[in-house]
């Protein structure tokens, strides 16, 4: 077992993060005796798969099950879930653990937050995007309609418990959404780069994941830990989103795993043309990339597209578009480029790459 230590600065407030195989069976049922009352947040899915093993490790523990599905990241499912906690006569001094992906947990975040103006929360992620991504850092959100996490609040977890136990039942989809974030990561730190590049064959191998989940919540922490609130080193972070992002809103065909692949290799090519950066190392950050997606996007609708990356929120006005672009191993910058010019390149590289 692995332990990663966030420490906030600033604040009186630090949360770690458990990971390896069998952290799950070890910790929970304790963490659970802990507090004085618990409250288990789940969805449909992860109910059928795992509902046995967490009456087994948690009896008498009452278990919510939101449908799943990022749909249901509403306001409505928020306050079906705070609903049922208070029918359950939940105390300030309780507990809601959120055993699911990263909907369950961004939902139950904000459900812990709000509840009694905030109780504490545990973070089990069961897919590879929430072990690697969103457990990490403390932002908690629903959607509002169409617009993305636009309701929410930072609330660090107590613990996150990341265990690869859970990714036996992923379907392959869930395993390339996580991919697209730990390639990301590979795109800001050389180390996990060399990991990746290493393994390039075999990216979607379990026990290769589960070997570098922890190395890939190391680099987040480390970076939340620097920038809470995002104001500077978080943005990193963004790398390759402003295209994913755009391409996401404008087709919604692919998981957003995905579209951070293919986005990286947009941007990649962005560098390329613009900033000092090292071709070589490019390259096989984009090969990396196609490795990970298994295969050459087709169709993409670069056209229509561009319009959408107007609207990402990192922009400061609506005539330039802002991408994190990589650019040399472990090393990345902010490119700030006029929408037209943004909107003839995202064209052209998606032509000149056969997407
Ligand atoms: N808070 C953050 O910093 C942050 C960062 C990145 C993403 N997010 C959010 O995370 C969400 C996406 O997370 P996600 O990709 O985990 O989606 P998800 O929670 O919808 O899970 C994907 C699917 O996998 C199922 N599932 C979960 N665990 C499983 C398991 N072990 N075996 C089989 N199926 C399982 C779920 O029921 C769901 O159908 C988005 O809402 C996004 O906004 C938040
Ligand atoms: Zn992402």
């Amino acid at each position: 077992m692995q332990t990663i230590h966030l420490d906030l600065k600033g604040k009186d407030k630090t949360s770690d993060v458990l990971c390896g195989e069998g952290v799950f069976e070890r910790e929970f049922p304790r963490l659970v005796r802990s507090y004085a009352q618990s409250f288990i947040l789940t969805d449909s899915n992860v109910k059928r798969l795992y509902g046995d093993k967490l009456s087994a490790l948690a009896p008498d523990v009452p278990v919510y099950a939101m449908p799943a599905g990022e749909e249901n990241k509403q306001p409505s499912t928020l306050v079906d879930i705070l609903r049922a906690m208070v029918k359950e006569g939940m105390h300030r001094n309780g507990c809601l653990f959120a055993v699911g992906g990263g909907v369950v947990g961004d939902i139950g975040g904000l459900a812990a937050a709000l509840y009694m103006r905030g109780i504490s929360c545990v973070q089990v992620p069961t897919t590879l995007l929430a072990q690697v991504d969103s457990s990490v850092g403390g932002k908690t959100a629903v959607d509002l309609d169409d617009v993305k996490n636009v309701v929410g609040a930072f609330r660090q977890p107590e613990i996150v418990l990341a265990d690869p136990m859970f990714f036996a039942t992923l379907p392959p989809r869930e395993i390339r959404c996580g991919l697209g974030e730990i390639v990301k990561h590979g795109a800001l730190n050389a180390h996990i780069f060399d990991e990746l590049w290493e393994n390039r064959n075999r990216l979607t191998d379990l026990h290769f994941l589960s070997r570098i989940v922890p190395e890939n919540i190391r680099h987040k922490a480390d970076v939340v830990q620097q920038d809470e609130q995002e104001t500077g080193l978080r943005k990193s972070l963004n790398l390759g989103h402003t295209t994913a992002h755009a391409l996401e809103l404008c087709e919604k065909k692919r998981s957003h795993g995905e579209y951070v692949l293919i986005g990286t290799i947009v941007e990649a090519e962005l560098a390329k043309r613009h900033l000092e950066c090292d071709g070589e190392y490019l390259d096989r950050l984009e090969e990396l990339a196609l490795l990970a997606l298994g295969g050459m996007p087709k169709g993409l609708p670069a056209a229509e597209a561009a319009h959408f990356a107007q609207l990402d929120k990192k922009n400061k006005t609506n005539d330039t578009v802002v991408v994190t672009a990589p650019v040399r191993k472990g090393g990345y910058a902010l490119l700030s480029l006029p929408y037209a010019e943004y909107e003839k390149e995202l064209r052209e590289i998606c032509a000149q790459s056969g997407f």
